[in-house]
């Protein structure tokens, strides 16, 4: 299967998101992983997609073009203008991704395993809040 890759040339060493990390090899190294195991990632039922460091959010519109419009995209960034790209990355590729400009690191007396499970919370959070309004409660598989 061949699933195109995001648009993503507003991201550039010039303009507006010049501090915005640029897609690299890391990004379309996870972008061909995922892309290899699009059709069982489709057979599983997701009700939040968590991405931590999004940047671009180039990796976040790739899962929305496998998952489809269902999924509450969350995409977090300790970098304000990646939130503000992240935006333009989903106008561009008509999809609907929610940044959230967060530090993972910040809370430095807790472990990590429980900062990520704070994030977690907070995603299963959102979910329900966003299911409310759909007259239903939304969970999250992890
Ligand atoms: C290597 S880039 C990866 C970006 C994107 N996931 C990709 O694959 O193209 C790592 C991202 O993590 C963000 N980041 C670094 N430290 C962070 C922190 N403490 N909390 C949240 N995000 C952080 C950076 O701003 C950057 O956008």
């Amino acid at each position: 299967m061949m699933i195109p890759t995001p648009w993503h040339q507003h991201v550039s060493p010039e303009g507006p998101f010049s501090d915005v990390y640029e897609p690299a090899e890391d990004t379309f190294l996870l972008l061909d992983g995922l892309e290899g195991d699009a059709e069982a990632l489709k057979g599983a039922r997701v009700d939040i997609c968590l991405e931590v460091g999004c940047g671009s959010g180039v990796v976040s519109a790739f899962l929305a073009s496998i998952f489809g419009p269902t999924p509450l995209y969350l995409c977090t960034d300790i970098n304000p203008v990646a939130g503000l790209c992240t935006v333009e990355t989903a106008n561009r590729n008509k999809v609907d991704l929610q940044p959230i400009i967060t530090n993972l690191t910040s809370r430095k007396r807790e472990p990590l395993s429980t900062q990520i499970f704070q994030v977690l919370k907070m995603a299963v959070l959102a979910n329900c809040l966003a299911y409310q309004g759909r007259g239903a409660i939304g969970t999250v598989s992890l």
